[in-house]
């Protein structure tokens, strides 16, 4: 069984989502064994108190940049021996020393479809406003391993939803997590945990 950390900021829909799956059986080959969040405040801790998962908070404003936080959530990765760490609405960039500590053992779930509106400073509903703002008739979530540049690292899954005319970024947002996000990422968990993504030239397939 694989030990899955599962990283958090905010709401937690994406990780009630993994414990959901966990729960039907769906993550095939792993479990979740820590969840750790960025903020003493955010409700996915709960969450994952309300299901009997253990809990660290690394506060992202107690540590002065990016590399000390980072050597934080490293040590703390290496201390739970994860085997996939899973990015659910983790607000804060990892820098290097934490995807190169865990090369294709990351996986983050962006709501856009990447190449499209990802990168530094796309995040939670910024990326609905400026997905709106272009016009775009389509969007979704991609699930991807998390290299040391935002966003850029290996395609495992994507999904698409219409977008209509009238929509508000909450709108939006709502319909790419229900319809594309809470039902990609675990899957794309249970296949990490089964072993059946394979890594060629830098791409991602899924063995079928
Ligand atoms: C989700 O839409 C997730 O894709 C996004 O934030 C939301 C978190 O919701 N993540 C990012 O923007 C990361 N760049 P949740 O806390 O309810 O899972």
């Amino acid at each position: 069984m694989k030990n899955i950390v599962v990283m958090v900021s905010g709401g937690g829909t994406n990780l009630q989502a993994l414990i959901d799956a966990q729960t039907r059986g769906e993550i095939k080959g792993g479990h979740i064994t820590c969840v750790i969040s960025s903020r003493a405040d955010a409700y996915a801790l709960e969450r994952a108190k309300n299901a009997g998962i253990n809990t660290v908070v690394l506060a992202r404003k107690e540590y002065p940049d990016s590399k000390t936080y980072s050597k934080a959530v490293l040590d703390e990765l290496n201390r739970q021996k994860a085997d996939l760490v899973v990015l659910a609405g983790f607000m804060t960039i990892l820098d290097e020393c934490v995807t190169k500590a865990y090369p294709y053992k990351i996986i983050n779930v962006h709501p856009a479809l990447i190449p499209s509106f990802c990168g530094e400073g796309y995040y939670g509903l910024k990326v609905h406003e400026a997905a709106l703002n272009y016009g775009v008739k389509v969007s979704g979530a991609t699930v991807h391993f998390v290299n040391e540049k935002a966003d850029a690292g290996a395609i495992i899954l994507q999904g698409t939803v219409e977008v209509k005319s009238d929509d508000t970024p909450e709108i939006l947002q709502r319909r790419i997590m229900e319809n594309v996000e809470w039902k990609l990422l675990p899957k794309a968990v249970s296949l990490f945990c089964e072993d059946r993504i394979t890594i060629r030239d830098g791409k991602a397939y899924v063995d079928v």
